[in-house]
């Protein structure tokens, strides 16, 4: 029976085998040390002359690292480990040897080596260890929502319509015809309240994002929410539960991968709802006392944005958004016509927006005057409009990035790692 080495480091000790890559290998005083990898962890093996055969030691020691290896031996805690445990081995068979010339030395690569060579990257430990953090982000949001009596709804990829406007669309030939990749599943969660009630999704994004930045994608994870009969303030209540719920989970469950990673899990676990909450105005306000040249009605861009984040320790809102930055489907604030019942949720030390988010509009008129106001065609959103003449109710919703989670969760200074094969603007391989 094969054992996986995340039991043996959480203190499994006795007779164990195991199957795995070989990821290091050095020899010391007669001994051979590998570190061996399976998805799971990593964990030193070691080989004893008086254990195993000179020949065997010989022929494993002549072996390259990412070699595939079956073991067995005895596992046992021992403080020099690293991760404090190690497998004394009593037998040890080959099961694929690895060419020479893996291409990723213990050496500083630049990251478009890296990028070239991702499908190797990601055994590095640094990259298991972000990606382990980002699959717990999402088990966390999952676990969130099926407490909450949120369902999973799916929406399609291919769409003929802008959700977040024309200028970040994919065109797609569609046997003759343009259609989009989508941008978000928002208008579809929107039809899909009326029959669901409260649903969620976690699934690809896409966006013809020409800049070049540290946190813009062409294909990003979305984790999408829309809940009928919420109001703004209700909407804001669920992102803070949400993201307190996911960040706490992860400090706790991978307390020790966040360190290593940088993080300290403290600083997750300190952040607790309420999130503070600035107007967008009050941002624009302390953006010009700053010094920056930005003038009301203008969008955060992701520099303005960091500028208020260093300020911030915890997650933040920026609320009430003007009209004109933002999608036709914003509710405009009845108190306010100019701005909108949006927000954007900030993450703190200069990460910037992971969260956008609003009240929709329930008014049939109200809806098409603003799909008109902003040069769409209503016709194209018959469905959606629709929705409005038959059941029409207060809702919002929020789209939350999970790169940029998952970047500022593990503290990387660009959103390159916070996805196995990132796609930007020059990349769409490996
Ligand atoms: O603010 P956005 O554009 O909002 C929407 O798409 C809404 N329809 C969501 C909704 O209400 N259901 O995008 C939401 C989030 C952003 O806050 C950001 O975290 C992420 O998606 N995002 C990106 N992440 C990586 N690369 C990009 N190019 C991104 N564009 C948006």
């Amino acid at each position: 029976m094969f054992i996986s080495i995340s039991k043996i480091l959480n203190g499994y000790e006795g007779k164990v085998s195991i199957r795995g890559w070989l990821h290091n290998k050095r020899s010391l005083g007669g001994m051979l040390f590998l570190i061996v990898r399976d998805g799971t962890g990593f964990v030193q093996c070691v080989l004893k002359r008086d254990v195993i055969s000179e020949n065997i030691i010989r022929e494993v020691d002549k072996l390259n690292i990412e070699s595939v290896l079956e073991i067995h031996g005895v596992s046992r805690a021992d403080k020099r480990a690293p991760g404090g445990y190690e497998i004394l081995v009593e037998n040890i068979k080959i099961l694929h040897r690895a060419e020479d010339g893996f291409p990723i030395a213990k050496k500083y690569h630049g990251p478009s080596f890296l990028l070239d060579n991702r499908h190797l990257w990601i055994r590095s430990r640094r990259m298991f260890m972000i990606l382990k953090v980002r699959a717990k982000i999402i088990e966390a949001a999952r676990d969130w929502f099926r407490d909450n009596e949120f369902i999973e709804f799916h929406a399609p990829t291919f769409t003929s319509t802008a959700c977040e406007g024309g200028a970040t669309l994919f065109s797609v030939n569609y046997f003759g015809k343009t259609v989009y990749l989508t941008q978000s599943w928002q208008l579809y969660a929107e039809a899909g309240i009326a029959s669901l009630g409260k649903i969620y999704t976690i699934a690809p994004s896409f966006r013809a994002e020409k800049s070049r930045t540290r946190r813009h994608l062409t294909e990003y994870w979305h984790l999408e929410a829309e809940v009928p009969f919420c109001d703004f303030e209700c909407l804001l209540k669920i992102e803070e539960q949400l993201i307190a719920y996911i960040l706490h989970k992860v400090a706790e469950d991978l307390h020790d991968t966040l360190k290593l990673l940088g993080r300290n899990p403290e600083d997750l676990l300190r952040i607790k709802p309420p999130f503070p909450r600035i107007t967008y105005d009050k941002a624009i306000e302390i953006l010009k006392e700053d010094g920056v040249q930005i003038n009301w009605g203008d969008d955060l861009t992701w520099i303005t944005e960091k500028k208020l984040a260093l300020k911030f320790a915890t997650p933040f809102f920026v609320t009430h958004f003007p009209r004109r930055t933002k999608a036709f489907y914003h509710k405009t604030d009845p108190i306010r016509p100019e701005v909108t019942l949006s927000a954007d949720l900030l993450a703190p030390e200069g990460y910037g927006e992971i969260i956008g988010s609003g009240q929709r509009i329930d008014d049939v008129n109200e809806l098409v005057q603003r799909i008109n106001e902003n040069n769409l065609n209503p016709t194209d959103y018959y469905w959606y409009i629709d929705l409005r003449r038959w059941g029409a109710i207060p809702h919002s919703g929020f789209g939350l990035g999970i790169e940029r989670t998952v970047m500022w969760v593990c503290k990387l200074k660009h959103i390159r790692d916070s996805i196995a094969f990132p796609r930007f603007i020059n990349r769409v391989y490996p």
